[in-house]
């Protein structure tokens, strides 16, 4: 039978705790499903990756992808510890934009801007716009044009790495959606086009390698691959890149299965390749930017559940129905994620069986999780979904009509409201009558 092994803390009443604060009484407080935050477990992992660069004596950035998880709140956070971030569309940018965030430490990616949210970025003066084909470069050219403004980009490119992970999360590889390809030479033809185009300055190029990766030699791999191409385009045409971006998609643990190295080894690992081999290439080091999102959210968030209906299916399996589902986290039925999850009230209580953990929405393949090792539940427990932080709420949909979840920031004992329950009203407040 499976056993527990997140690390999770527990206060003196045995209970689950969040960010110093009692897992029932957030329950209590603010109703389930929710998603609750540890806000320290979000600044360490930013610290930590900081902290790399710092001990390797290089220009960094480290810049929060926020597809992970994006709220005001959560930007302000990121913001607080320093730290960049990167969008990917106008209602990313316009969030950021809210949350009063510096508009300089913003990247904005994407494989399909369109000219409004272009118009956007560069009347913001968004930090970097990083450029991901050849109509892009086209249509920037003409936002420029027309508000007689400059800005900074990047090339994206796919170094055709493919890095060791589920397929839907493969973005580095050559046949993908995403990027200039470098073995083609479509990458170094964006390069000269934009380095005609007075109105871009050209900073560097950004390559992601894919996500929830676990093994160091792709980002290796990759970081070589960046490292010689910024070396051929020096030799070529003198051109001398002053950031390299190295993406995101550090691996997490969700489950005992996942047994990934921390976070900010990866940091160190590329960090150390890219000074050696810019110094082996005779080239200057480049800044290196990084763009964690799961790494940074995911094991700081929790999603909290009531037990509600429960049916056996002699001899087959037990199904527990919770309160949510695949409305607030849709990652177990679009990809097979897989998750854990422990008794709030006490989740070292002895395990009595393994149930299926089935979510409320009208899907067949709307489960949590296949197989959980529980003590007994009955309806009204609570059930803390562990690691849920990224790419849960930020995926949420309004399935079945369901509102969606309020999210709530622990710190330090105390729990703070940051994105509240959606209403009913919420719900039918964009319908319109036809009588
Ligand atoms: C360009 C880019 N940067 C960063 C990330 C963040 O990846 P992760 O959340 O796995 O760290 C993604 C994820 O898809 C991405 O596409």
């Amino acid at each position: 039978m499976a056993e527990q092994t997140q690390a999770f803390q527990i206060n003196n009443q045995g209970h689950l705790e969040i960010g110093g604060v009692d897992s029932l009484e957030l329950a209590h407080q603010f109703g389930t499903p929710l998603v609750a935050y540890d806000v320290s477990a979000i600044r360490n992992q930013i610290r930590h990756f900081q902290s790399v660069f710092e001990q390797n004596h290089v220009d960094y950035a480290v810049s929060y992808a926020s597809k992970a998880f994006a709220s005001i709140a959560m930007f302000q956070l990121v913001n607080q510890e320093g730290g960049h971030i990167d969008v990917v569309s106008g209602g990313e940018l316009y969030t950021a934009i809210k949350a009063g965030f510096p508009m300089d430490h913003v990247s904005f990616h994407g494989n399909n801007k369109s000219f409004a949210e272009l118009t956007m970025a560069v009347e913001q003066q968004v930090g970097v716009i990083i450029l991901d084909n050849f109509h892009e470069i086209e249509l920037l050219q003409e936002v420029l044009q027309q508000q007689h403004q400059h800005i900074n980009v990047m090339l994206r490119v796919t170094p055709g790495v493919s890095a060791h992970t589920h397929e839907y999360d493969q973005t580095g590889q050559v046949d993908s959606k995403f990027g200039f390809d470098i073995q083609s030479g479509q990458a170094f033809e964006a390069l000269e086009k934009v380095l005609t185009i007075d109105s871009m300055n050209m900073l560097g190029i950004h390559a992601h390698i894919g996500s929830q990766i676990f093994e160091v030699n792709g980002f290796e791999m990759a970081a070589n691959k960046l490292i010689d191409t910024l070396a051929e385009w020096n030799e070529r045409i003198g051109y001398q890149a002053k950031v390299l971006n190295v993406g995101g998609g550090f691996g997490i643990r969700y489950t005992q299965e996942d047994d990934p190295i921390a976070p900010e080894e990866f940091v160190d690992a590329i960090v150390k390749t890219v000074k050696s081999e810019t110094s082996e290439k005779g080239i200057a080091t480049p800044a290196i930017w990084i763009e964690p999102g799961r790494s940074i959210v995911g094991p700081a968030g929790y999603n909290l559940y009531t037990v509600g209906s429960r049916k056996d299916v002699p001899g087959i399996r037990s199904y527990v129905t919770v309160d949510g589902g695949m409305g607030d986290n849709i990652r177990p039925a679009l990809y097979q994620a897989d998750y854990e999850a422990v008794l709030a009230s006490n989740p070292t209580s002895p395990i009595s069986e393994t149930v299926r953990i089935a979510g409320k929405y009208c899907e067949s393949g709307d489960i949590l999780i296949k197989e959980q090792a529980l003590p007994a539940t009955k309806p009204g427990d609570v059930l803390a979904m562990l690691a849920t932080g990224a790419y849960g709420y930020s995926m949420a949909s309004n399935y079945n009509r369901n509102p969606r979840l309020a999210v709530v920031f622990c710190e330090d004992g105390e729990a703070k409201l940051v994105i509240r329950r959606e209403t009913y009203d919420d719900l039918i407040s964009h319908d319109l009558s036809i009588e």
